[in-house]
Formats: C-alpha cells, structure tokens, sequence
C-alpha cells in the first residue's frame, strides 16, 4: 500500500484517510514500510528511575513526572487534570507542511482521563520558554488537545477556551471510526498524529489509536484546522476527565518528523541548568544546579578550570550533589588577577557526559565603574496556570491579558535579561522573592515541598542562566521563596499553626536550609554561621568585589514582632522586646564599619527601612512587613550602616524608590533604593504629592512614617494608574497584572571611581538602554558621593 502523503491529499475525504493513516503507521514498524517512522525525540535511558525527565523535556510540575525503566510516567495524585510534559527540542513552525508526531502510551492507573499530545502551545507566540509552561488551565494560547481517551476513543479538544477553564471541550471531528475498546492498565498503544497540509493556511489533523504489537486499529478521527490553531509548541498531557479520577497514564518512544516540525536540541535542558558562582579574595564559590536524578547515576559534579584561552582544562575540585540537586564548590587558592574559564561536569567518562561551561573573569579591582545589577520579585506569570482566573481588563486604559501570551507569562524575562545584559553589570545582586508560592501554579500539600520549591526555583534560573554564568551573582532568600507572603522570621522559629503572620516560619528546617543552600549556598562565607533556631543556617557575610566592599544582610530572619504589631492579648509589643537585624547581625555591622577603610561600601538587604506606602485617598499605610518595623531597631541598624558610610541597596516592595534616612535629624542618614519589580502582581503606591525639600519630581521630599520613621524621599517610580485610580476598576485587593500601567524593571548601581560616587537608577524591564534617548526611571539616577552615603 505505498500511500503517500500527496495521495492522501488527493484522496481528499476524510473518511478515507484514516484507515489510510493507520495502515501507513502500521507497516511503519516492518522492514518493508513504504514510509519510514519519524526520529525519535529522545534517546532516554532505559535502566533507572528518576524524577527528571530527561533533557528535551519540560515537566509542569516537576513532582507530577517521572521516568521509570524507559516509560515516562505522569504521576501527579490530586490536580491531575491536565499535567503537561512540555518537549522542548521541537514544535510546529507555521508552514503549510506534513509532520506527524507518534508516542506510544498507556494507562498506568485507571480511571476517567486521557492521554496524548497538545500542540500549538502559546499559537507561536511565546518565547519557547514560556511555551513550555501551558498546562492545566485552558486560555488564550493554550493550544489544541489531540488525544486517546479511557473509554477508548481519540478526540481533538480545545485548550483556549477563558470560560470553561477546565472543560477541555470536545472540538467537533470530521470523522471518528474504530472499535474503540475501552483503556486498560495492560495496553501499549501507538498514538499518531499526521498533518498533512491543505494549502490555504489549512491542514487535516489525522489522529490514530492502534495496538503497537501489530497495528491494530483501535480508534481514528479527522479534523481540518488552521495552521495558526496548531503552531507553536509541543507537549505530551496526561489528565483525569470529566471529573477528579485517578487516572494517570504513562509514555515512551516519542516520534517526531516532517518539514512542519522545527528541530531545536539547543534547547535541550539538563542535567545541569546553570550555575551561581561569587569570588571573594582567593575564594572562589560556584553552585552547580542540576536536576533529580537518580540515585543509581553519579553523585559528583567536577569542576575543570584553564586560563581564558587556554586548551587543557585542570580538575579543581569534586562536589557531591545534595538534597535540592546543588552540588557546591569551594575553592581556596583562586588567582583572581586572572581570568578562567570553567566547566562542571557530571558523568565524565561515560556516554551521558554532560558538560555546562562559563568565564570567571578577573577580579575589576580597578574598573572605573563598577555595576551591579539588582533583581528581585519575579513572579512569572500574573494569572496563575493550575486555577481559574479573570484576564479581563477593568479599566479603559487596562489592557486583556490572555493566559498563554507574553502580556501574562512573564517568565522568562527575556526583554529584561538582555536590557539589563546591555548594561554590563560586574555582578548581579539577586535580592529576594525569586518565585511566588501561588504562581505560576499554586503551592501544594500534594507533593514533596523540595520539589515544589524546585519547580519554581528552575524557572528562576532558567531565565536567568545567561546572566548569572559568566559574573559573580548574591542571592538573598526573602518570604516569598520559603513559600510564605511575609516573614517575622523570629531566629528560625516555627509559626504557630503554620499562621505567618503571628511570626515564624512556615516551613520545616530542613527544607528552609534546602531553599537557602540551593540558592545563597554560593554566596561568600558567612560571617558567622552558627545556625539560628531549628538548626536553620545564616548567610550574612561581607566581601571584597570590583574594589568595593559588600555586605549582606539578612533583614527577616531575626526580626520579631508579627503582622498587627500586638501579643494575643492584644496590647502592642514592648520596643524594648522587639529587634530587627539582632545582637549577631548589629555585631556584624560594627565590624564591618571598621573594615576596609577607604573603599566604598555597599550593603545589600531584602526591604526599605522605612514604610513608604498610601491608600487610594494617599494616606499612609503601616506595614509592620516594612522594616519601619520596629522602629528602634531600625534606626539602630541605620547608625552601624551610617557609620560604615555604607550605599543601601533592597528589593521586596515592587515600589521602586531611593530615599535618605533620617536618624536624629531629617537627612542624617544613609541613603537606601529599592530595585523595581522584575515582574509581579501586588501594587504599592505612595503618593503624597508635594512634600517639603521636593526633589524635582512628584511625591518626593520629607516625609514621616506611621512607625515614626523620617525620611527623604529622593525618587519614586509609582505605576502609572494612581490607587484612587486603580479602585474604581479593583473593588479589593492591589494586584495588577497589565505591565503597561506598572513600573517593573531592574535596579542598576554604579559605584564610579572616577567621579567618587554612587549612582543608583530604577530602569524599566522593556527600555533598551543602549537607545538614543533611553533613560532610568524619572527621578533616576540618583547621584551621592562616597562621602556622603
Ligand atoms: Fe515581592
């Protein structure tokens, strides 16, 4: 039977394609196939299990996927409708050609559910990234299910529907044909999809159920479509459907081919996804992150250096991986008048050797200017992609956000990454709030909160990666990335009944130590590391870089007090009981202050010291969140930073600013920014029109806190809708996702020898800053002499 795709274009009915299809994929297992069977996408190993998948694949969520002796298996136990298995290395391009994409799959728990393929993930829209994160809620971008059912019959439902979220809706088949048995735990079925392209901007959808042993047809259905509903990206999905079952099903020997399917192994991702590395002096710190994998593959990461140009790689060290899939370096003796390259390496010497390489470059002692780029509160999508949400505009001037489209996913910051790569920054400062814990999918009791934490970390530095390779990169852990809205941190204490805002943490010690070692654990030695309560660790430290002395400060971890300021019995905490930074970190401070004298100094923190926020009539709000709170510590800690002649440098508030605090007087103070948002949902505003010693631009002068705090306010990017403004279209809450009435970007510190200052500047995620005319925020830079910070 040599059919061949023109023939089943010149065939034309629908009806008779099908058969056709499958004879044609029956044969193509036999030696004498007139067509042969598409590559395979992945050469997966066959004797191991582990919770990564396997580099050509992304697994949303990380927990809910597993590779078990060559099957891929969808192991998600609550939610799991719609768990995808996103395919990176390929998709549909927009030609009006033939592909045809075949898996073989099965039921590995039954229930009501199906199994097999989503195409056309963010319709060719989306950086293939963000394509691959379109998962169990249906939206604009979502693409088209093509799948085999449990009670035996494939069909074509729709993935984009904003209403009916999780209906999946059955899309209507030209023709369905088959004896349709109902599923089993004991098949292995081949699932075909052909495309065979119509001319027009149209194509016919084959999809085939037959038995793999011997091609026995099960079920087969058509459907004509436009090449825009089927363009984009690739994913395999195992669901339970209608309702909640326990149906999961299982993959192997996924198959794609044809001039229609674009080839990427580029994007091929793991077992190493990137690496963070600081350099202190001789010390030289690197994480290499890797994915699960199993315990039966090596358990050590070598790290290789060789001058930059160099061509023999020299072993410098071996590091196993550890709970979080970190393993981490620690090299002594590192030439940092030098620049090196590295290369980590797992599996050396045997056929899954994996090599992941960057430069390490000299230390700029006596660059000009030095710049550090400043990062923090990346939410990665506005609406979330495992519940249903509104991407409604409610405002005229709002703008509709869809879900799988770049005006919701914000990950992967691609537009942020390379303008802030334009900047050439010496070193990044990656100060809190890496992920949320309610997007892009919702923290869950379900599964292994390491792997939840994982999940949302990866994305992180997925984004990232680019970045973080070849400069030193801090990272801070705040509330958000132990899974939590706020953080009273109370020297490691649990919360009570898990309630946050009563102070505390949420999350057991040893995951907390895990979130901090996978993220911090590259980060210069700390300066004490005693653990605090809970055996949980510290990473407060200082260090040289760029001839500028850092330090780090962890402003939650010790602070008291809780979310309303008053004990049970609701009389307010003594300020004498109260502390923010703690005896440990004040000692800390005062030893750095005498350290290093004569070079500038930079202090890096999670929040403002102060609380700069209003309500939509511009009154002011108390944020006991805000290090206004405790207001004696906080000026405390402002004097040993004062007296270090130290430059402030925060994230947290999403509400990018730079204010001059005030101690015993006005302005006595040192001089604080906090870093716009990269991209994220809740809102601040502060807004108070013209203030005393006004800086030029709107609501900026003197002002004091509610907590009694003073400052000057130097500069402030509010969003570009007012609060009173943002009511009218928000009942409740202070979420916003259109970034056209936001101020998200990135912060960019220059500490400029030559003129013997700090510049700080607040830049917009989407400004090119190598464009005439480009400029930070109105308001920035923001210029103090060493001598006066
Ligand atoms: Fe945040």
């Amino acid at each position: 039977v040599g059919i061949t795709r023109r023939s089943l274009l010149v065939g034309g009915v629908a009806a008779a394609a099908a058969p056709l299809a499958a004879a044609r994929l029956h044969q193509s297992g036999d030696a004498r196939a007139a067509t042969p069977p598409p590559p395979r996408v992945d050469s997966l190993p066959d004797a191991l299990t582990r919770i990564w998948v396997g580099a050509p694949y992304w697994a949303n969520r990380l927990a809910d996927w597993r590779l078990d002796m060559g099957r891929i298996q969808c192991v998600a136990t609550r939610e799991n409708a719609g768990r995808t298995l996103a395919v990176l290395t390929r998709d549909l391009n927009g030609t009006n050609a033939p592909a045809t994409i075949t898996v073989r799959t099965g039921t590995l728990t039954s229930g009501s559910g199906f199994s097999g393929f989503l195409i056309g993930a963010g319709g060719g829209m989306l950086d293939y990234r963000a394509a691959a994160l379109v998962q169990r809620a249906s939206g604009q971008g979502g693409g088209m299910l093509c799948v085999y059912g449990s009670d035996g019959a494939v069909r074509f439902r729709d993935h984009t529907s904003e209403t009916g979220q999780f209906g999946y809706t059955e899309l209507a088949a030209a023709s369905r044909s088959g004896p349709e048995p109902a599923r089993t735990t004991a098949e292995d079925v081949l699932l075909s999809l052909e495309i065979v392209p119509l001319g027009a901007g149209r194509s016919r959808l084959v999809l085939t159920a037959s038995r793999a042993a011997d091609g026995t047809l099960l079920s087969t259905a058509t459907r004509d479509v436009a090449d825009t509903a089927i363009t984009g990206g690739l994913a395999l999905m195992s669901s339970s459907y209608p309702t909640a079952s326990a149906a999961q099903f299982w993959f192997r020997e996924l198959r794609a081919g044809g001039a229609r399917v674009g080839v990427h192994p580029e994007r091929a991702l793991g077992p190493i996804l990137g690496t963070l590395w600081s350099l202190n002096g001789s010390v030289f710190k690197l994480t290499a992150q890797l994915f699960p994998i199993a315990s039966t593959e090596p358990q050590t990461v070598r790290l290789d250096t060789r001058p930059l140009g160099g061509t023999t790689w020299r072993a410098r060290a071996t590091a196993s991986i550890k709970p979080g899939s970190a393993a981490l370096f620690r090299v002594t003796g590192w030439d940092s008048t030098k620049a090196w390259e590295y290369r980590v390496v797992h599996a050396s010497g045997t056929p899954a050797e994996y090599s992941y390489a960057g430069t390490v470059p000299a230390d700029p002692v006596s660059v000009p200017e030095l710049r550090v780029g400043v990062l923090n509160c990346t939410i990665h999508s506005f609406r979330p992609l495992d519940r249903a949400s509104n991407g409604k505009a409610t405002l005229p001037e709002e703008h509709d956000l869809g879900l799988y489209t770049p005006a919701n996913l914000y990950f992967p910051y691609a537009e942020l990454s390379k303008n802030l790569a334009a900047q050439q920054p010496h070193l990044i400062a990656a100060l809190g709030d890496q992920f949320y814990e309610d997007r892009p999918t919702f923290k869950s009791t379900g599964v292994s909160p390491d792997l939840d934490f994982l999940y949302r970390y990866t994305l992180w530095l997925w984004a990232f990666r680019d970045l973080t390779r070849d400069r030193p990169t801090i990272v801070m852990t705040d509330d958000h990335d132990v899974l939590q809205g706020n953080l009273w941190g109370h020297s490691g204490a649990a919360a009570p009944g898990g309630d946050f805002n009563q102070g505390g943490y949420v999350l057991g010690g040893a995951t907390v130590n895990l979130i901090q070692r996978v993220q911090c654990g590259h980060d210069p030695d700390p300066f004490d590391p005693t653990p605090v309560d809970r055996g949980i660790g510290v990473y407060y430290c200082s260090f040289r870089y760029g001839g500028v002395s850092f330090a780090v400060l962890e402003d939650r971890k010790f602070k008291t007090g809780d979310a309303d300021g008053v004990d049970a019995s609701g009389h307010p905490f003594p300020p004498s009981s109260l502390q923010l930074l703690g005896a440990r970190q004040q000692a800390f401070l005062s030893s750095w202050a005498s350290d290093a004298p004569g070079l500038p100094k930079v202090c890096f923190s999670q929040t403002l010291y102060g609380c700069l926020q209003t309500g939509p009539s511009g009154a002011l709000l108390k944020d006991f969140d805000s290090n206004g709170y405790p207001p004696a510590a906080r000026t405390a800690a402002l004097r040993l930073l004062r007296q270090a002649k130290a430059i402030m440098v925060s994230g947290d508030q999403h509400l990018a600013s730079t204010v001059r605090h005030g101690i015993d007087a006005a302005t006595d103070g040192p001089v604080q920014m906090v870093a716009p948002a990269g991209g994220t949902s809740f809102q601040r505003w502060f807004e108070r029109g013209a203030l005393p010693n006004a800086q030029g631009t709107p609501n900026t002068g003197d002002v004091t806190d509610p907590f009694g705090n003073r400052m000057r306010v130097l500069a402030v990017a509010n969003p570009n809708v007012t609060f009173a403004r943002y009511r009218q279209g928000h009942a409740t809450g202070q979420a916003l996702g259109d970034r056209t009435l936001k101020r998200d970007g990135y912060g960019l510190l220059r500490v400029n020898r030559a003129s013997s200052e700090f510049r700080l500047e607040a830049w917009g995620w989407n400004v090119d800053p190598l464009a005439p005319g480009s400029a930070p925020f109105a308001g920035w830079p923001v210029r103090v002499p060493f001598s006066a910070a």
